[in-house]
């Protein structure tokens, strides 16, 4: 089986507001992959997924973030996105003046070359068949981008964005929240019809109930701004029955979150599992 695609965060460290919140990410993926990453409120989930987006919020201080051995880090945000890169968000702004409809064509013209735009009747056609699998009503192609969507609507259409720009790396910051279960199964059909040798993602969950739609290969733990356990799927199964106490304990962490005045240190660093 061919594995075309290598994405990897390399001893990744990030601040924000001079406070360091990621102490030295290692994660990597292939092609076909699914990676989930848990853990606690507060430990850094979110700002992993910015800082490798390059919000401009997070200073990264160390590290690399590799997809097929180009630092992405280098990159200007706009050539993230062109390289491959997409995050579906906890929190999606509403952009009232833009419809939903303007903002996708405009993301997939951006990937194309001037004088190849996407035409017209086939873009609408792409969005109206993603947004009929995606159950997602025709007349949100005309509304403003999230401007007044339930919760619900707004994660549903970060998939739909998702799905139209078929990215390399797509990475979720808890497209579960908010979902109802219809709407869960919906979005998770969503990911796995998208999932392919060429891409890889990365779901950040508090659930285990996604992953039960969405099989991930790998299931991380996040503490105090690192990976702190690695395992597979069974990893989730355990969190979701005892909770996250066995592992504070194992690795002797009293607070798991960062970015607080005293920390603990993690005793140990852990890379994660053999890829
Ligand atoms: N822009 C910011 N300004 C100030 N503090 C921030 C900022 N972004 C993150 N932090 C702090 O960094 C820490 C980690 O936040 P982060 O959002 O990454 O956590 P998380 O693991 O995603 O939590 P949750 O599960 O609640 O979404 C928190 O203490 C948070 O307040
Ligand atoms: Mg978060």
């Amino acid at each position: 089986m061919s594995k075309d695609l290598q994405f990897k965060i390399d001893g990744l460290k990030a601040s924000v507001d001079g406070k360091e919140i990621l102490k030295g990410i290692q994660l990597e993926m292939k092609g076909g992959e699914i990676h989930a990453i848990m853990g606690p409120n507060g430990t850094g989930k979110s700002t992993l997924a910015s800082a490798i987006m390059g919000h401009p919020k997070y200073e990264v201080t160390e590290g690399k973030v590799l997809l097929n051995e180009e630092d992405v880090l280098e990159m200007e945000v706009d050539e993230r996105a062109l390289a491959g890169l997409f995050l579906a968000m906890q929190y999606p702004s509403e952009i009232t003046g833009v419809t939903n409809s303007d903002f996708m064509r405009s993301a997939l013209n951006a990937r194309r070359e001037e004088g190849d735009e996407i035409s017209l009747i086939k873009f609408i056609r792409q969005m109206e068949a993603k947004m009929k699998e995606l159950e997602i009503d025709p007349q949100f192609m005309h509304r403003y981008l999230n401007e007044g969507f339930s919760g619900g609507e707004k994660k549903r259409n970060e998939i739909l964005q998702m799905a139209m720009i078929d990215p390399k790396v797509g990475i979720l910051d808890e497209i579960d929240s908010g979902l109802d279960i219809d709407a869960l199964k919906i979005v998770a059909a969503g990911v796995n019809a998208m999932r392919s040798e060429e891409n890889a993602f990365l779901i950040i969950t508090h659930y285990q109930r996604l992953l039960n739609y969405i099989k991930p290969d790998y299931v991380h733990v996040m503490m105090q701004g690192r990976i702190v356990k690695s395992g597979g799927a069974e990893l989730a199964e355990r969190l979701e029955a005892e909770g996250y106490d066995w592992i504070k304990e194992e690795l002797g962490i009293e607070d798991e979150t960062v970015g607080q005045e005293e920390e603990f240190q993690v005793p140990m660093n852990t890379t994660g599992p053999k890829l």
